[in-house]
């Protein structure tokens, strides 16, 4: 089974938790859209549900095959969220936002009941780092802020390259019109520390540590596909 076909079945395995007439968050990025096009062809023969998608790529995809969209403005408390992600552990905290998308992701997780994160089983891991953090930025202080992430990170022993994401012949930009970090710590063995003290430096807009989160994780391997529950 190659790694498609994973995301495939991880995706036809978290459509069955999807409800008729349910407020969906949509996550981003390949496993993601593997479940939008299974949710396109439910809609198309006649399952009701309205689809909050956390990037404009999803939103794209989305319209294309027919799913139904509202903003989540008009839908501000979902009953569940299908996503994607980079790195998932055994307590489910996860690295998100390799596809860039972390902090519409994150909003709209939080506003969901329910998050159910969905990939094949190359994202498993004991300790998250790594694949690096994605640490989404203001555009303004960007170097101040850099500095403070570096320095941050070096009181809690976190060390490694910290790159600005780049895309085609720029800086790749967020949905929401930031610059991102790749933080390649290599490994964060407190992500509850990493993700405070991140979020106390005025410049982070958000990063990509997703802690307490994800209720369940559909993970897809050549044996099968096993789920993982939060034990909180
Ligand atoms: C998007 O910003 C990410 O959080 C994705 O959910 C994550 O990168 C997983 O993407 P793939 O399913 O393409 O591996």
């Amino acid at each position: 089974m190659d790694a498609r076909e994973m995301k495939i079945k991880a995706a036809a395995a978290a459509l069955a938790h999807v409800e008729n007439g349910m407020r969906l968050g949509i996550g981003t990025g390949s496993t993601a859209e593997e479940f939008v096009r299974l949710l396109a062809e439910k809609v198309a023969d006649g399952f009701r549900v309205e689809g909050v998608p956390t990037s404009e790529r999803t939103a794209r995809l989305c319209v294309e095959l027919g799913v139904p969209l509202k903003s989540l403005d008009e839908l501000p408390e979902l009953d569940l969220t299908i996503d994607g992600a980079d790195e998932v552990d055994a307590r489910l905290t996860l690295i998100k936002g390799g596809g860039g998308a972390l902090l519409r992701e994150k909003i709209v997780a939080a506003a969901s009941s329910r998050v159910i994160v969905i990939a094949d089983e190359s994202k498993l891991v004991e300790t998250l780092g790594a694949f690096a953090l994605p640490i989404e930025v203001n555009i303004f202080g960007l170097v101040a802020t850099r500095i403070a992430i570096e320095k941050t990170a070096s009181k809690l022993g976190l060390s490694g390259s910290l790159d600005l994401r780049q895309s085609g012949d720029g800086n790749f930009t967020t949905d929401g019109g930031h610059y991102i970090i790749d933080a390649s710590f290599g490994r964060i063995p407190d992500a509850e520390a990493l993700s405070s003290q991140l979020n106390a430096i005025p410049g982070v807009v958000e990063h990509g540590l997703f802690l307490n989160m994800a209720a369940l994780a559909i993970i897809a391997g050549p044996a099968g596909v096993r789920e993982l529950r939060a034990t909180r």
